[in-house]
């Protein structure tokens, strides 16, 4: 009988520490990601919120994949439709170039000119694939513009939380300037085909912006959308960050190295950002991204994982990614690796 008690005590309190991450910062405890124990007094890595607790990635990343056709994707995104289409053809050859956006994006600025966005859709009747892909930050200018905008103001995103302004009113003004009728049309012309989205820098937080978009306007169910980014920006606050996180099966950002930009905002920054965060899967290359390099899944969404863990930060690593020179591939039209 003393036995029995003593075993249910043990077993009580062993219980508690084997609480899963969810259930443990539910009940007001922290969670040790090196321990995988709910509440241990000595830990290096405390988790302290949901968005972190650490999972495996619902979908299978493709190192491959990303190479062969998110690559060029990224090229076509930031080129015109002709350059685009030889992306393509150069890559990808069943996949046409449907149309192409270019909009002035910022809001209008007492200190900086006018800055364009711009996009391209796409089409893969044998594939079964539609394609949005945006363009990154063109320019000092519009990078000041951004880093300005990131210290002004943030957006209710429907009912799932705020994003930056400027990316909201960014992909907004795409939106009404055809995207809406364009995304509508073809949908309704391949009902069932997926949707690819992608980006970039600053079209990387457009891409999270636009598959956010096209799901809560109920045009796309999150099932059918792929979201795969490159150098993204903080984005949206907790609750966007959770509830993307929460709805896309398929979602990976992609990090090279020591690249500067997914550090933006700091999280812990002077000025109060609402603290924005990054939502999963990160994938860390910690090297050049050359053909063959290895690559991290990262557990958690924004914790102390990955990039997250250089202080060294580099521009030249933003700008480079899978060994590839972004500020021209797309003018080039992609070449074949
Ligand atoms: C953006 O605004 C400038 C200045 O108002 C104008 O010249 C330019 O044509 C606009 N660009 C687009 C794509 O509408
Ligand atoms: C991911 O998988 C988990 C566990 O099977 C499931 O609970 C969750 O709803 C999935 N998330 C998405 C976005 O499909």
């Amino acid at each position: 009988m003393q036995q029995f008690v003593l075993f249910v005590l043990f077993f009580a309190g062993f219980s508690h520490a084997l609480k899963s991450c969810e259930t443990c910062l539910g009940s007001g405890y922290h969670y040790c990601a090196d321990s995988k124990l709910c509440n241990t007094p000595a830990c290096v890595n405390t988790i302290k919120e949901v968005l972190n607790c650490p999972h495996a990635p619902n979908a299978t990343y493709d190192d491959n994949e990303a190479r062969t056709k998110w690559l060029p994707l990224f090229g076509a995104g930031a080129t015109n439709a002709k350059m685009a289409q030889k992306c393509f053809d150069n890559n990808w050859p069943t996949l046409k170039v449907s149309k192409r956006f270019l909009v002035n994006c910022s809001d209008p600025s007492p200190i900086l000119p006018p800055t364009e966005c711009a996009m391209i859709t796409a089409v893969d009747v044998s594939q079964k694939i539609l394609v949005m892909t945006f363009r990154a930050t063109l320019g000092n200018t519009q990078l000041g513009e951004e880093v300005l905008n990131f210290l002004v103001a943030k957006k209710q995103f429907f009912d799932v939380g705020k994003v930056f302004e400027f990316f909201y009113d960014a992909y907004l003004a795409l939106w009404r300037a055809g995207l809406e009728q364009e995304i509508r049309s073809l949908k309704y012309r391949y009902p069932d085909y997926e949707l690819w989205v992608t980006g970039h820098s600053l079209g990387a937080s457009l891409a999270s912006v636009g598959a956010s978009w096209v799901v809560k306007a109920g045009i796309f169910n999150p099932d059918s959308v792929k979201v795969f980014t490159a150098g993204q920006p903080r984005t949206g606050d907790y609750n966007y960050a959770l509830w993307h996180q929460n709805t896309f099966a398929y979602s990976f950002r992609v990090v090279h190295h020591h690249d500067i930009v997914p550090h933006v905002p700091l999280q812990n920054a002077p000025v109060d950002h609402d603290r924005m965060y990054h939502h999963r899967t990160e994938v860390w290359y910690n090297n050049d991204m050359s053909v063959g390099s290895s690559y991290q899944i990262c557990p958690e969404a924004d914790g102390l994982y990955c990039v997250n863990q250089q202080v060294d930060l580099s521009w030249n690593d933003h700008t480079h990614y899978f060994n590839t020179d972004l500020n021209v591939y797309g003018d080039l039209g992609c070449p074949k690796k």
